[in-house]
């Protein structure tokens, strides 16, 4: 018999069937539409499946059981639905809501790379000499012995070609001469330069050098320097002295004080160390001189080797480090640290 309130022609076994299968193929795809669903099957007051179970008083009671068994696996099915599409769209949702929260902190921009302070440094001397006329040549790394040593004027038994200075690719012969070297100083250059043109010169050189040198705070196996040289008809020693003085004035500022000390070179004839004077409070002396090149008058021997007329043309030629004066001027106690490239040291300048 049915009552009026819960008008069916369909058993209630045969309703649980479709409500089934209505609640499997339902698709649940924003929080309004799993709102309705829940509405629709699970109301409290209305809901399709909370209104089965009052029905459950038309069954004949030896089928309760079942029917009560299926309802509340319907149940049970209407609400894992539920859950799973409530847990899908939170998860649709998570991507888009991290974007917008404003709370998290910022992403931080890629750190941009700097110039590297021996960069910086050959630069600002580079600048210097170009202001004052001089051109920038550039030659290899890997040299001759010409280049390197014999056309600068070095006797072959020259202490400098020692295995123990010089980095050899190709190993010279048994009295010194010949082989091939990572070049040990930016000298070489000028005799490039010399050989492949006809005077007048000035120009600079700037570049890497190496030596097979015991690594501390104050020497590395390789290193930066910048070679000069002036040739022209007329050139003096009182040149070499202004333009060096120049330089250094422009570099280290306008109280700068240079020493000229004679010294030694098989390139230069007579040759000199430059010293500058850096003021130390601590120091006892106040100060103390420290090497930042070497420079003299270019010898003829070199001009002659390179087939210039050495009564006509007299030259000055200079080499400075790098490091030195970029720690002088910065303030930085080992040269190691401009070849460790760590990002700490590198960053402050
Ligand atoms: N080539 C020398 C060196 O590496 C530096 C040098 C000294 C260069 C005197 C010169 C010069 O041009 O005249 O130690």
């Amino acid at each position: 018999m049915q009552t009026s309130e819960t008008p069916s022609d369909k058993s209630l076994l045969e309703i649980v069937e479709a409500v089934g299968q209505e609640i499997e193929a339902a698709t649940v795809s924003s929080e309004a539409e799993a709102e309705a669903f829940r509405v629709r099957y699970l109301g409290q007051r209305s809901g399709i499946v909370t209104k089965l179970f009052k029905r459950i008083r038309e069954v004949p009671p030896e089928d309760r059981r079942e029917a009560g068994q299926r309802l509340n696996a319907l149940k049970k099915l209407a609400e894992a639905r539920l859950e799973a599409a409530r847990n899908h769209l939170r998860q649709d949702q998570r991507p888009e809501q991290a974007a917008i929260d404003l709370t998290l902190p910022g992403r931080r921009p890629t750190p941009t790379g700097s110039t590297h302070l021996i960069t910086q440094t050959l630069h600002d001397i580079t600048r210097i000499f170009e202001r004052l006329g001089f051109t920038v040549a550039d030659g290899p790394e890997i040299e001759d012995d010409w280049h390197n040593f014999t056309a600068l004027n070095f006797p072959p038994d020259h202490p400098a070609r020692d295995m123990q200075d010089t980095l050899f690719i190709e190993a010279p012969a048994n009295d010194g001469s010949g082989g091939v070297m990572l070049r040990t100083h930016t000298s070489p250059v000028q005799i490039r330069v010399m050989e492949a043109n006809d005077p007048p010169f000035r120009l600079i050189a700037p570049g890497r050098v190496y030596r097979n040198e015991t690594i501390t705070y104050k020497s590395y196996c390789l290193f930066y320097q910048v070679e000069g040289l002036v040739v022209d008809e007329g050139v003096t020693m009182a040149d070499l002295k202004h333009v060096l003085y120049t330089f250094a004035r422009t570099f280290f500022g306008d109280e700068v004080t240079l020493r000229f000390r004679p010294s030694f070179f098989p390139f230069t004839e007579p040759s000199a160390e430059v010293d500058i004077w850096w003021p130390l409070p601590d120091h006892p002396k106040g100060g103390r001189w420290m090497e930042i090149l070497g420079s003299g008058m270019v010898d003829p021997n070199v001009l002659e080797a390179v087939g210039i007329d050495a009564e006509r043309y007299t030259g000055y030629a200079f080499g400075m480090g790098v490091e030195r004066p970029a720690m002088l001027r910065y303030g930085i106690d080992d040269i190691r640290l401009f070849y460790e490239n760590d990002v700490r040291f590198l960053d402050q300048f």
